[in-house]
């Protein structure tokens, strides 16, 4: 019979951003999209491959009781596997999976990376980490997006929540706090929020920035400071909206606790959505710094229409100056008030064409949709977006299509 070890004892150490492991020197030093096409790919050619294989075991033979015994109790603690010892079982550990995660780790300038099916499995895990290290204050700065904020309000994995702006994180630590959340630029509003005032006002709580918007082209929050870096690879990572997943980057011992709970709770990234989300990194700078371009010429148009009361867009408002300094660049989200309120919004949305009405970002194709009816639903009232937002994410059309199909749209 084996025995699963206690839960890893809690870590509040910083990471070492600037250090990733496991990566290819040549590349580590490399840019990032020369990193971004080769990391998790160094030992291709001496497989004499061109491609990564995809491993889709479920289980592994085992030579022996004992030896599958002890490879069991190492992996199900957040182990990595040693040198030719089985893997076990799939939710333990995938070698496609695990390419995936040192791609994304060395990108985000991290030592590992942990992958889970999808974003809000990442974040759960993180947070059910929290509470089983007994550390179950989440301190987090609205806005974020509607699912985060709805697990955090409802407390449903046992932790509770302070909401904070960030001049306030500071105050609103107690000793039991295990995280600070943030999302920048933050889900539906764009608003900014500044990563290293906030990892100093957190002192030595750990700083959770979810950088979906961002991807680690224009941000890499570990290099200010940040303990962990979330990502919904659903939308830029994989980038073409047919793949879920969710990845963690973080430091070597915070990996450990969240693949221990992702072996006990499940919430694991198949190995075929694993393959997917590493080829999509191999375009995600090419596909963040044109749809970012096409992005900035429709926000401008937006702005100088009447029927727009306000754009929200880093490459408009940013009263802290961070992009340039925190971010290399304003990315591709942005979102809009349209005059009328909820009617006018409806119509607009109804209205486009090209532009496809429907949740989710990040994806070549550009997409529509009204926050407070939909992905900030389960918001409460007082934080939810207003009627009259919608939120749009900027694809790799040429931007005159956009406009123009807005255009009609706002007509
Ligand atoms: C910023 C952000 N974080 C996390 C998530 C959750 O990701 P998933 O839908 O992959 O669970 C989303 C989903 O829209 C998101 O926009």
């Amino acid at each position: 019979m084996t025995t699963v070890a206690t839960p890893l004892s809690p870590t509040r150490s910083l990471p070492t951003p600037t250090e990733p492991v496991e990566c290819n020197a040549e590349h580590r030093t490399a840019r990032l999209a020369t990193r971004a096409v080769h990391a998790g790919r160094d030992d291709l050619t001496a497989l004499g491959v061109h491609v990564p294989p995809i491993d889709l075991s479920t289980t592994t033979p085992l030579p022996d009781i004992a030896t599958g015994g002890a490879a069991y109790e190492h992996l199900a603690t957040g182990a990595r596997p040693l040198p030719a010892q089985p893997l076990v079982y799939q939710r333990l550990w995938n070698p496609t999976v695990d390419r995936f995660e040192q791609a994304l780790a060395e990108l985000e300038r991290a030592e590992e990376a942990v992958a889970f099916a999808t974003g809000m499995a990442a974040m759960s895990a993180t947070l059910l980490a929290c509470v089983a290290a007994g550390q179950r204050h989440i301190v987090a700065i609205r806005p974020i997006y509607g699912g985060t904020d709805h697990i955090l309000a409802t407390g449903l994995l046992g932790t509770e929540v302070t909401w904070a702006r960030p001049e306030e994180v500071a105050a609103a630590l107690r000793p039991d706090t295990g995280l600070v959340v943030l999302e920048t630029p933050a889900n539906p509003t764009l608003d900014l929020v500044d990563i290293a005032a906030v990892v100093r006002a957190a002192g030595e709580v750990p700083v959770l920035v979810d950088n979906t918007f961002a991807t680690p082209v224009l941000q890499q929050p570990l290099t200010l400071g940040a303990s962990l870096v979330l990502h919904s690879a659903t939308k830029f990572i994989g980038g073409h909206g047919d793949v879920l997943g969710g990845v963690v980057a973080t430091s070597a011992p915070w990996a450990a606790r969240l693949r221990q709970m992702r072996a006990i709770t499940g919430g694991l990234l198949h190995p075929l959505a694993a393959y997917e989300l590493h080829r999509g990194l191999q375009t995600l700078p090419v596909r963040v710094r044109a749809a970012q371009q096409g992005a900035q010429v429709v926000a401008d148009w937006l702005a100088a229409h009447p029927a727009i009361t306000q754009v929200y867009y880093p490459g408009r408002q940013d009263p802290d100056g961070l992009v340039g300094r925190q971010m290399s660049g304003p990315g591709s989200m942005l979102a809009f008030a349209v005059r009328g309120g909820y009617a006018a919004a409806s119509r607009v949305a109804s209205g486009c064409r090209l532009v496809t009405h429907a949740v989710s970002l990040g994806g070549v194709d550009s997409l529509i949709q009204h926050p407070a009816a939909l992905t900030h639903r389960p918001v409460s009232e007082e934080a939810r977006p207003h009627d009259d937002v919608l939120r749009l994410s900027v694809g790799l059309e040429d931007p005159e299509d956009l406009i123009a199909d807005l255009a009609r749209a706002l007509a």
